[in-house]
């Protein structure tokens, strides 16, 4: 089967509390975008990229990767699920139900090409997929429900993951699964969550806890300094 990548890059950053949607902000003088992109496209051999880009999108046009041909856009949907969905819709035709798809954070440009290799190496050979993911490091407390948190209890964490991007699953299998927590209204932050609803047991392959997202003001300055030392 091939390697397909779907990037969805349609948010707006509501938490990052810029201007520009955080994807499009720059590090280095590149968008995170193309970091992002260029990360993936030159580390693994992928058939083909699609971005989910917003109806609102204005920047995309001065991205690098908007004269890149191994890159393809389509309009993203106002979920991550939607963007994701809209991307594997956008790639019939070209895909096969049963080639792989990984899809990867914008907003995450510190993915290291050996955790890459890893996920696909790893799950190649297996049925349903999975996904990067770091053990917690933190103890982890449980606040009750009152106005002030107070702690109600400690949680085990020995069993307990941080799930990274990106995640890779059956273009097929993951299209039905998007397709059926939608339309059941389960809250889906990511692809794997989707999965597990519709009954599978997706793999985590640990990865680096460095492949942040970069969501809040502060991440940006974090990623670069990540990035400087990778
Ligand atoms: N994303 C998307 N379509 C959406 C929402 C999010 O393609 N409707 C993308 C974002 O562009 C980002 C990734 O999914 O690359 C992860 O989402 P998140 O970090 O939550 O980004 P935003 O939704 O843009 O940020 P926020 O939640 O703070 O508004
Ligand atoms: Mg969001």
């Amino acid at each position: 089967p091939k390697y397909w990548l779907i990037v969805p890059a349609a948010g707006i950053g509501k938490r990052m509390q810029s201007d520009v949607p955080k994807q499009y902000l720059k590090l280095d003088n590149r968008f995170i975008l193309d970091i992002t992109l260029s990360r993936l496209l030159d580390h693994a051999d992928f058939s083909g990229c699609m971005v989910p880009l917003s109806a609102q999108d204005q920047w995309w046009p001065d991205s690098a990767a908007a004269g890149d041909d191994r890159v393809q856009t389509c309009t993203g949907g106002s979920e991550r699920a939607d963007s994701v969905l809209s991307a594997l819709h956008a790639l019939e035709g070209q895909a096969d139900e049963n080639d792989w798809v990984l899809v990867h954070d914008a907003a995450r440009p510190c993915i290291h090409p050996d955790d890459l290799a890893n996920l696909i190496d790893t799950l190649s050979s297996h049925p349903v997929g999975g996904l990067l993911a770091t053990p917690v490091a933190d103890t982890l407390k449980q606040a009750g429900g009152g106005a002030i948190p107070e702690v109600e209890a400690t949680v085990d964490r020995s069993r307990l993951w941080r799930a990274l991007t990106p995640q890779m699953f059956r273009i097929g299998a993951l299209k039905m699964a998007l397709e059926n927590s939608l339309a059941e209204r389960q809250p889906i932050t990511d692809e794997s969550s989707a999965m597990e609803f519709s009954g599978n047991m997706p793999v985590l392959v640990e990865g680096r806890p460095d492949n942040l997202k970069i969501t809040v003001p502060a991440d940006l300055a974090l990623a670069g300094f990540v990035l400087s030392r990778l």
